[in-house]
């Protein structure tokens, strides 16, 4: 039977059958067989807060909802927006260890709408050489908060005629990071962005069960487990897609000097979201 926001979804014309699952009784049911398991769940922020600021409450929820995971689905790929994304996905990959079927590869922060919004400004920048924001791609590494979002603008594609330099540049970085916040405030109250948003976790998760069914070549911006900065274990770059989840940290390839600045200086936020995250779910 399909029940609650099941049957706005049972609604949408794709080949997908819908069913709706409600509350701890149904986890089972939901969550067996699932070869992929998208984790959207926790409060929204409202005007003021960070979303650092949510972690009292969602850093619950996510260790609940993956200690379900492990025990129906211990296999299945994880998709993880609920924030602090730069906290939940090491809680996620903790709670996996606890039980034995941790998986680096498996376990994705989407940041996808970094992404999505980096395109969209950059595009309205530089109209004269981006026609079609579709094809338009900006590389988004770091995390998912304030300045841990990064936005690779020297390796924007297709190549722009004028870079972005000065104070164009550093108003459209902080344009981007605080991006998020900028909903928040426009919906004053009413939490954050849920369109867009379900617009970038349905690209992740399509880009996910495509390269999951054999399709070569699929490359998303992800934070993941990863090695491209010793200090951190988990951090957002381009990630090569394949049947088993990441299959290849591609990294962030040639930064300039400016996002080299960035990068450093997001490190010591990136590892106490991350050291808070580990301690919740080992508490
Ligand atoms: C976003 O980037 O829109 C989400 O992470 C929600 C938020 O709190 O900003």
């Amino acid at each position: 039977m399909v029940t609650g926001v099941g049957v706005d979804l049972s609604h949408i014309s794709t080949i997908s059958e819908v069913k709706g699952f409600c509350g701890n009784d149904q986890i089972e049911e939901a969550l067996t067989g699932c070869d992929l398991v998208i984790i959207p769940a926790g409060i929204p922020r409202k005007p003021g807060m960070t979303r650092d600021d949510l972690f009292k409450i969602n850093a619950g929820i996510v260790r609940d909802l993956v200690q379900s995971v492990a025990k129906y689905c211990p296999n299945a790929i994880l998709n993880i927006i609920s924030n602090p994304v730069n906290s939940t996905v090491p809680i996620a990959a903790e709670v996996m260890k606890k039980n034995d079927c941790y998986d680096p590869k498996k376990i994705l922060g989407v940041t996808t709408l970094d992404v999505m919004r980096a395109k969209t400004f950059v595009a309205a920048l530089r109209p004269e050489d981006i026609k079609d924001v579709t094809m338009c791609d900006v590389p988004v590494v770091g995390g998912h908060a304030g300045t841990t979002i990064i936005p690779l603008l020297s390796q924007v594609t297709p190549k722009l005629s004028k870079p972005f330099e000065g104070e164009e540049l550093t108003a459209l970085v902080t344009r981007i990071q605080n991006a998020g916040t900028e909903v928040v405030d426009a919906k004053a109250g009413a939490g954050s962005a849920t369109l867009s948003m379900a617009l970038a976790a349905e690209n992740m998760a399509t880009s996910c069960l495509r390269a999951m069914s054999g399709e070569k070549g699929i490359v998303e911006c992800a934070y993941v487990a990863s090695e491209v900065i010793p200090e951190l274990a988990f951090f957002a770059s381009k990630c090569e897609l394949g049947e088993n989840g990441v299959e290849k940290v591609l990294g962030c390839g040639e930064m300039d000097s400016y996002e080299k600045v960035q990068v450093s200086n997001a490190v010591a936020e990136l590892k106490s979201s991350i050291d808070k995250g580990v301690e919740f779910a080992n508490a």
